[in-house]
């Protein structure tokens, strides 16, 4: 056998990966090709994850993994054994990813919105960490996800306005 027949063959044995995604924990055999994207999209049917490039430029497919925005399309399933995964669904009910969403809609932030979920992720990541960021780290977070639509400082007055109402009322 060669070593190329022996590598596709590696890549063909499953392996065992225990995760927890949107609060529930999965036990699943993954081929050593398949991608984090695949496995919530196919596996787990999170459809709002989205695949664009499918090569870690767009961002449309980014989900948090244990607190970091990450391009899905990029990580193997098999890395994430013991991870924390968060899709755009396991934030249907949270308060500062709804906000975000009403803000989105407000000004303009949203428009086809292929690239909204990776965005609104993207974004609570970083607020999460950050709850007041600049407009530097704001930019810095986003430059991975790509918006055919908006220009970009529609999302960014969406952003901002968010952080602004947060920080008036904590100023209350
Ligand atoms: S689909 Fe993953 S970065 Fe574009
Ligand atoms: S809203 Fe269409 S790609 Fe961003």
């Amino acid at each position: 056998m060669n070593e190329l027949q022996a590598t596709a063959i590696d890549q063909r044995e499953a392996t065992r990966i225990r995760l927890t995604v949107n609060g529930k924990l999965h036990l699943l055999d993954v081929d050593g090709n398949t991608r984090l994207l695949d496995l919530v999209r196919n596996d787990l049917g999170h459809t709002g994850t989205k695949e664009g490039c499918s090569v870690g430029e767009c961002g449309a497919c980014t989900v948090i993994m244990n607190q970091e925005a990450v391009c899905s399309c990029m990580v193997l399933a098999a890395q994430c054994n013991g991870a924390e995964i968060t899709t755009i669904e396991g934030v249907a009910e949270d308060p500062l990813a709804n906000q975000l969403q009403q803000s989105f809609i407000e000004e303009g932030g949203v428009q086809c919105g292929f690239c909204t979920p990776g965005v609104l992720m993207s974004t609570k990541a970083l607020l999460d960490k950050k709850p007041t960021p600049s407009d530097d780290e704001i930019m810095d977070a986003l430059e991975g996800n790509l918006c055919r639509c908006t220009g970009y400082q529609p999302i960014m007055n969406s952003v901002k306005a968010v952080i602004a109402r947060n920080h008036d009322k904590d100023k209350q």
